[in-house]
């Protein structure tokens, strides 16, 4: 059984104790697969070291995450621009809009997303979309800019139906599900009656937003098991199937890995 963590901060302090042992849990469960979205400018490092150390298993994932947009985005952009052209990327993340924590640079924001949508499309790789209060936003610059090179994932899908209803419309894009599926008050469940599973890819963002039963605690990759677990029963298939086509999906966003 092959699991895919499509979207993990391995490299974050949290991690720093137990990286090693955390890993092999992971690869224990059949979560073989992990990718890394960046931050910032300040968490390269970490993050590339992290995928040296384990390059069996964790894979990177460049961009400027929207809160860390501020007065500093241009230097900052060009200098995540230069690690382009140094070593694989597979794709670019994460980006996006938060209008959720602090809407200071919201204008800044939609610049530093749009610019990397474009290079997305420059560089052919896919884009992985943090949207937080802000999928109309997202939304709006993603289809004005969308052509038949680009696609990615709309990370931590937890939006109604009819907004599900907009990405499958995208045809070149997925929905991450994590652990908020899991909850017991989360209307996902329900949503996902109406999202065919060929739309659907697997992540835990890590260290945050821990699946049950671990709520509340760490999150780490080897618990994307039971998001898998969860979707079995919404789908009526097994783990292992889960496993077989979420991957497949993965796959056809970040090509063979
Ligand atoms: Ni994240």
């Amino acid at each position: 059984m092959q699991l895919t963590d499509t979207h993990t901060h391995l490299f974050a302090e949290e991690f720093d104790a137990d990286m090693a042992e955390m890993i092999q849990r992971a690869i224990d469960k059949g979560v073989t697969k992990c990718f890394l979205p960046n931050i910032d400018v300040s968490t390269i490092t970490a993050m590339l070291k992290t995928c040296d150390e384990f390059p069996e298993n964790c894979l990177p994932l460049l961009g400027l995450h929207p809160c860390s947009v501020d007065a500093s985005y241009e230097q900052q952009l060009a200098e995540i621009k230069t690690w382009f052209g140094k070593r694989k990327f597979y794709g670019i993340g994460e980006i996006g809009i938060d209008l959720f924590h602090d809407i200071t640079f919201a204008e800044q924001q939609k610049k530093v997303f749009r610019t990397q949508v474009e290079w997305a499309k420059e560089m052919n790789l896919p884009i992985i979309i943090h949207s937080r209060n802000s999928f109309n936003e997202v939304m709006e610059i993603v289809m004005e800019l969308h052509d038949e090179r680009l696609k990615g994932i709309f990370h931590c899908f937890t939006g109604t139906a009819e907004e599900a209803k907009k990405v499958i419309e995208l045809k070149t894009f997925k929905m991450g599900i994590g652990g908020v599926v899991t909850y017991k008050n989360s209307t996902l469940p329900q949503v996902l009656k109406e999202v065919p599973l060929s739309y659907i890819v697997l992540e835990t963002d890590s260290p945050y937003l821990t699946p049950v039963p671990y709520r509340g605690k760490r999150n780490e990759s080897s618990y994307v098991w039971y998001v898998a677990e969860k979707l079995s029963e919404i789908y009526r298939l097994s783990i292992e199937k889960i496993a077989e086509l979420t991957t497949q999906n993965a796959m056809e966003i970040f090509g063979q890995f």
